[in-house]
């Protein structure tokens, strides 16, 4: 029987046995390296000298199952190792008995848990790491995904920049004839006119059934309307082709398709020709002030700046109604200027403030209002890195504010 003596004196694993008084009555080479004691000294020595003191009451209770239950299986014990953290056990335990059947004591057979606990720590470290890790991914995604969406979204506006660029340029061109024509056709109305007067005596020197004739085609041209009607159907017509070429016009800005040349301007040169312009078209004749103060020139589009303060104040002029006041005022602080236009109008609730900038959203009806003009200006003032304000008060009025960097 010389295999079992050299299981025991070979094995990695520590093996050992205890009398029933728990004092070690063997214990191979692997334990004592363990417990950093020899055999010699450990022989007759009660089990918990090798223990920690945290482990002892465990250490007593693994004997007391091992007894009362034949034994216990992965029992894990700390084991005091002098200049060194303790060692972690874990115990798998038998009854030691007689062939006779009477009780010796118990065998135990540990494993040394240190190496184990050690890769655990490590696990539990990579795992951490891995779940931050995994939460950086999460996080990479979503910002991935919403930089997608903003692709696509930007990307259809692109297609629709386009499509509408296109149609815009398509557009352009009739309309530039249809308006000419118009105007050939406005100068040619009095022309006709005092053609058509010259011929008038001649009608009495026709006779009757010339002129029962020419009675009859006058009736039916309805000459009494005839001319006022041909020049109200030009004028019309005109006034008809300036909208849709003004729309084309917000429409090709909309899509940024001319890039106006950036240079230095006096914003209160603009805010004053702009006011000009507004004035000549504002029939109601509602008062505009003005009240500019002294501006330091700033490099911009200019032509655009103007068309922005052109759509405020066609905007201004347009909530008043009857009795009311627009005031355009500049003013510079620091190195910002702000222009403000403010109204005594009809205001706006607070829900439509948000929805200013979207392109198309108008409350006024067909033909008055497009819903491109803030919408074209507000991608103005953001292009020259400004901003772009309202407040209002719905029965009192609203100011619209613009805010420019002195340096762009
Ligand atoms: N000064 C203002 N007072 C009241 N409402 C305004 C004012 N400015 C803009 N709005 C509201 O914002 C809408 C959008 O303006 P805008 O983009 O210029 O388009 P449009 O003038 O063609 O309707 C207007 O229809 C109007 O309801
Ligand atoms: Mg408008």
């Amino acid at each position: 029987m010389t295999e079992p003596v050299l299981l025991f004196q070979q094995s990695r694993l520590v093996m050992l046995t205890l009398d029933l008084e728990q004092r070690f009555t063997s214990l191979n080479p692997a334990a004592a390296h363990l417990f950093r004691r020899s055999a010699e000294e450990l022989l007759g020595q009660p089990f918990a000298t090798v223990l920690d003191p945290f482990s002892q009451a465990k250490g007593q209770l693994m004997f007391e199952r091992t007894l009362a239950e034949g034994g216990v299986a992965d029992w894990e014990l700390d084991h005091l190792q002098p200049d060194a953290p303790p060692v972690l056990i874990g115990y798998t335990t038998a009854l030691l008995q007689r062939e006779s059947g009477a009780l010796l004591g118990v065998s135990a057979v540990g494993r040394d848990l240190t190496r184990t606990l050690d890769l655990t720590a490590r696990l539990v470290e990579t795992n951490q790491q891995l779940e931050g890790a995994l939460l950086q991914l999460e996080r990479v995604h979503t910002t991935l995904k919403a930089t997608q969406t903003q692709l696509v979204q930007s990307e259809k506006m692109r297609a629709l920049g386009q499509l509408v660029a296109g149609v815009a340029h398509e557009i352009n061109t009739p309309i530039a004839f249809i308006g000419n024509n118009l105007a050939h056709l406005a100068g040619l109305e009095p022309k006709l006119r005092r053609l058509f007067d010259a011929y008038a005596p001649l009608k009495r020197l026709a006779d009757t059934a010339q002129r029962a004739a020419i009675a009859d085609a006058e009736a039916a041209a309805e000459l009494e309307y005839l001319w006022d009607d041909l020049h109200d159907l030009v004028v019309e017509s005109q006034q008809g082709v300036e909208r849709i070429s003004d729309l084309v016009q917000s429409l090709r800005n909309l899509v940024r398709l001319d890039e106006a040349e950036m240079k230095e301007a006096n914003i209160n040169e603009g805010l004053a020709s702009t006011v000009r312009i507004v004035r000549s078209l504002n029939k109601e004749q509602v008062e505009i002030i003005e009240q500019y103060a002294e501006l330091p020139p700033i490099v911009c589009r200019p032509s655009e700046l103007n068309q922005v303060f052109l759509n405020l104040l066609t905007n201004a002029v347009q909530a008043v109604t009857g009795e009311g006041q627009v005031r355009v005022s500049s003013a510079c602080q620091d190195d910002t200027i702000t222009v403000t236009v403010r109204d005594t109008g009809v205001g706006m609730a607070v829900e439509m403030l948000p929805r200013l900038g979207e392109p198309f959203f108008t409350t006024k009806p067909a033909g008055v209002g497009s819903g491109l003009g803030l919408a074209v200006s507000f991608g103005i003032i953001e292009r020259h890195h400004g901003r772009l304000d309202f407040t209002s008060t719905p029965g009192a009025g609203t100011t619209a504010t613009v805010t420019l960097p002195v340096q762009q």
